[in-house]
């Protein structure tokens, strides 16, 4: 499709600090402090943690920096990007995917987000004082299959994610960035001070820091993986759309290294806040997904102030879902607006509404709807929730890494991916042949073993 925007002077971030805070925005969220702490308690703490570094700072940087590159280079949407690199072929494919995987991402995400916000509201008004913990699952299994309230939560999450894209770029997605991505920082560093000074708490940090390597088998090596492309929002064109938005000056492979730097900073710290304040109370740090909803509010009920620090607890999380999900709801709102010429409002609120509507079928398919059964490879089935869960996380992120590195090294081909990396040279970057054959090679093969994995294909899928 002609580009009908030609003309039309693309929006810019204000400052390399505004970018960096909006991309590590999109990136930490509730992979970092939700999934990544139970995942790293169920394969082995610290040396998952080590496995999970190397995924992220190899396959992990190669991607994303590829992802900057497109985007910068094609100053388009996730879409308008590769259809200006690669005129004529079907290469635009690879950003449908991701408009695709961000309308699934952000209607179950948005559903997760509305619960942190009601468990904000519950710690607050007092919910869960005194209850035993053994009451605590079936309190979150009540409200999360509840037909009504839990829609209402992420109703009001997703009026916050649209308000904040309405904005744009600079007075939207950049300012909020920057106010909320210090004060995530800050309340980190509050429950993480919590949780080591509790008598006991040690126990926690020695469960970090201690690798036990008879843990690490393929399986923990994928699921590390897989966790890197969602922690770094990678594999769907976010970082794409935020690559489009670059000044030309603007040095990408050390901002690619920041973000990730501060994403995996963020998930490790998150880990020394969750396992002390567990290890203290002598709860088990293999808790699986539930950890955070079901186990956390009895072990703030236990600590002295446990109100105050359960209430900024919850309230960190949902901060960090918020700058998550305006960068899903960028790339299609960028991509609706530039290819239709829509007014950015506009697309943000009909866009975000039918997100809601399809997170409201996932909300309701823990409850009224759980009889919707969708058959998954290594499963019995799963409810509509798992399946844009699986299908996004599973399918198509790592679908979409492998579309864009193989796009970067082998069409768009590598001369031209350097002179963007470099500025058209002014830049040096020494790992420009190292690179090449991460991105040309070595990260699709990796890739096209997760996917393979995640299909189910080696057993019972991450
Ligand atoms: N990276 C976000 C998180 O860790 C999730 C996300 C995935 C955001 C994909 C954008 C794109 O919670």
């Amino acid at each position: 499709m002609e580009n009908k925007n030609i003309g039309v002077e693309r929006e810019h971030w204000g400052s390399r600090f505004g970018f960096i805070m909006a991309a590590a925005g999109s990136a930490i969220g509730l992979g970092n402090i939700w999934r990544f702490p139970y995942l790293a308690g169920d394969n082995g703490g610290a040396a998952f943690i080590i496995v999970y570094l190397i995924a992220a700072f190899l396959i992990g940087f190669t991607v994303m920096l590829c992802e900057f590159a497109i985007g910068r280079a094609g100053q388009q949407n996730a879409i308008g990007s590769f259809k200006k690199l690669a005129a004529g072929t079907p290469w635009w494919i690879t950003g449908a995917f991701g408009v695709l995987a961000a309308f699934l991402i952000l209607s179950f995400y948005g559903v997760v987000a509305g619960w942190t916000m009601a468990y904000v509201w519950m710690t607050i008004s007092g919910s869960f004082t005194g209850v035993p913990a053994d009451q605590l699952p079936g309190i979150f299994v009540g409200f999360i299959t509840n037909p009504i309230q839990p829609i209402i939560w992420q109703a009001i999450f997703m009026v916050l994610t649209v308000g904040i894209v309405i904005a744009g770029i600079k007075g939207g997605i950049e300012k909020w960035s920057k106010i909320l991505m210090p004060a995530i920082v800050a309340i980190l560093f509050i429950l993480m001070f919590r949780g080591m000074t509790l008598e006991g708490g040690m126990a926690g940090v020695a469960f970090i820091l201690n690798p036990d390597w008879s843990q690490i088998t393929g399986k923990v090596i994928l699921a590390a993986l897989g966790q890197a492309f969602f922690s770094l929002s990678l594999g769907m064109g976010t970082m794409i759309t935020y690559g489009s938005y670059l000044e030309k000056k603007e040095n990408m492979p050390s901002s690619a290294a920041t973000v990730i730097g501060l994403d995996t900073g963020i998930a490790i710290l998150a880990g020394f806040a969750i396992f002390p304040a567990l290890f203290a109370v002598g709860l088990e740090p293999s808790q699986g997904a539930g950890l955070v909803f079901m186990v956390l509010p009895a072990v703030f009920d236990t600590i002295p102030f446990g109100m105050f620090f359960g209430t900024i607890f919850f309230l960190l999380l949902a901060i960090a879902a918020l700058t998550s999900a305006i960068s899903i709801l960028e790339v299609v709102v960028a991509y609706v607006k530039d290819e239709f010429n829509i007014p950015r409002a506009t697309t943000s609120v009909v866009v975000g509404f039918v997100i809601f509507l399809l997170g409201v079928t996932a909300s309701l398919s823990m409850g009224a709807w759980s009889h919707i059964v969708i058959p998954w490879p290594g499963t019995e089935g799963i409810n509509l929730f798992d399946f844009y869960d699986n299908f996004s996380a599973k399918v198509l992120l790592p679908l979409g890494g492998l579309l864009i590195s193989l796009f970067t090294v082998w069409v768009w081909k590598p001369e031209n991916a350097f002179r963007e990396i470099t500025n058209e040279g002014k830049l040096s970057f020494a790992w420009l042949p190292a690179f090449k054959i991460m991105a040309g090679i070595i990260a699709p093969i990796v890739i096209v073993i997760v996917l393979l994995y995640g299909f189910g294909v080696f057993g019972a899928g991450i």
